[in-house]
């Protein structure tokens, strides 16, 4: 009798531990029938209606219903109730999407969100299909990292933005050292651009074919590519994409050009010089890497200013980063200012998708970059959504 008793204490025991979900791990979910408690360590997380994972932490509240689930913490969280995607998609909008990068994809609880295209309908490899990674060794080129991020989307039924043949960073030192007469460098430009665009003919929804040629001040950005050939350039690598995938959309992509300026009227100048030239260009991508509280006043007049010129227009790179630590104000104010850029988006027809530059904290480039700043994602570093998810979501909804 005691040993049966004790046998009983031991199998409910072992019954319970295996109904725990292991770390990242799903315990939760519309549809799902498996275990809704997490290990120790761990808190069941619900990241959207169909999906709660068990990940890393500890409950700030007392579990309901003898369930560990609980949200964001104590701080501010999103109460959003349709996906990102969704709301773009309703919105009018060709998509919603987010950078990735190679690294990242080991990640499972990362991908696991990334392949949801409730949030996500487009992809854009943030460093794969850059010059350093496409062709390190002249005329030797590799696709494997901008392959692994297109088949994904492929299987995930996501749109791609293929992110950029020609720009002034992330080159290799035989591009960026090189000395070149100016018929050798048409010919690097124009086979590096082929190349690459050809690779993926009928897979890129659009690609930023010239990345970032403006200086702030307007002028042309001094690189091997201007200092060697001018502004011949830029039309040598459209039409060369044109001819390598007909159907990609071709885009200018910068950053500080999303408010009317110098750089701004630069940038349109040139995109009517090039129309006036029967040069091919579709688009004009706007980074939007900007700062709590520091938006553009002029944003949605400059997006109807670009359009008014019968190209579409995209938000490419769009991440809001504050000075940490992440305030509930400081939150609060990043979710206004996400509503504010996706509103003006959403205010003009010819504004056609949105990609974030990452969706979580996790992986942002901005604190390797700007010391002591961070938190510039709509999904903070444990994939909780923010306060920022919510503002997205009545953008497209304004
Ligand atoms: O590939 C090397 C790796 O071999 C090495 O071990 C490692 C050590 O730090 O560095 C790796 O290179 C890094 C690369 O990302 C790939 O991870 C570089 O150091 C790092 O500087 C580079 O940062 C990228 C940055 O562009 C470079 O300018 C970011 O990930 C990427 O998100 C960022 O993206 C740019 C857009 O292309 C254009 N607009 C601005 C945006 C943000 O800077």
């Amino acid at each position: 009798m005691r040993f049966s008793a004790s046998f009983s204490v031991l199998f409910a025991f072992v019954s319970y531990a295996a109904a725990q979900s292991a770390e990242w791990g799903q315990c939760g979910g519309i549809g799902w029938t498996g275990a809704t408690t997490c290990v120790s360590g761990t808190v069941c997380t619900e990241l959207n209606s169909y999906y709660s994972q068990c990940l890393p932490g500890t409950a700030t509240t007392a579990p309901s219903g003898g369930s560990s689930t609980t949200s964001a913490a104590s701080a501010p969280s999103s109460t959003a109730t349709v996906g990102l995607a969704v709301a773009a998609k309703a919105a009018g909008k060709t998509y919603f999407g987010s950078a990735t990068d190679n690294p990242e994809l080991t990640d499972t609880a990362y991908v696991t969100i990334l392949n949801q295209t409730s949030e996500f309908m487009q992809l854009t490899p943030g460093n794969s299909m850059k010059w350093d990674a496409t062709e390190p060794e002249q005329g030797v080129f590799d696709f494997s990292g901008g392959d692994q991020v297109v088949n994904l989307a492929k299987a995930n039924g996501q749109l791609v933005r293929g992110h950029n043949c020609v720009w002034y960073n992330q080159l290799p030192s035989w591009v960026s050292g090189g000395s070149f007469t100016a018929a050798e460098l048409t010919s690097i430009v124009q086979t590096h651009c082929s190349t690459i665009v050809s690779h993926w003919a009928g897979d890129i929804y659009s690609w930023d074919v010239i990345n970032e040629p403006f200086n702030d001040d307007g002028t042309w950005r001094s690189d091997v590519f201007y200092n060697t050939l001018g502004t011949d350039y830029v039309p040598l690598a459209l039409q060369a994409a044109r001819a390598a995938d007909p159907n990609a959309k071709l885009y200018i992509n910068d950053y500080n050009i999303e408010g009317s300026g110098a750089k701004a009227t630069a940038m349109l100048n040139l995109i009517k010089s090039l129309q006036s030239q029967g040069v091919p260009i579709d688009g004009v991508g706007f980074q939007c890497h900007f700062i709590v509280g520091e938006l553009p006043s002029t944003l949605q007049t400059n997006i109807e200013a670009f359009t008014a010129l019968g190209i579409e227009l995209a938000i490419t790179e769009l991440d809001i980063r504050m000075t940490l630590p992440a305030t509930d104000a400081l939150l609060e104010q990043q979710k206004q200012d996400y509503q504010t850029v996706i509103g003006a988006c959403n205010a003009v027809e010819g504004c056609i998708g949105v990609t974030i530059w990452d969706y979580t904290d996790k992986y942002s480039w901005v604190p390797s970059t700007f010391s002591g700043q961070g938190a510039a994602c709509p999904w903070d570093e444990n994939f909780v959504r923010k306060p920022a998810y919510d503002g997205i979501v009545a953008g497209f909804q304004s």
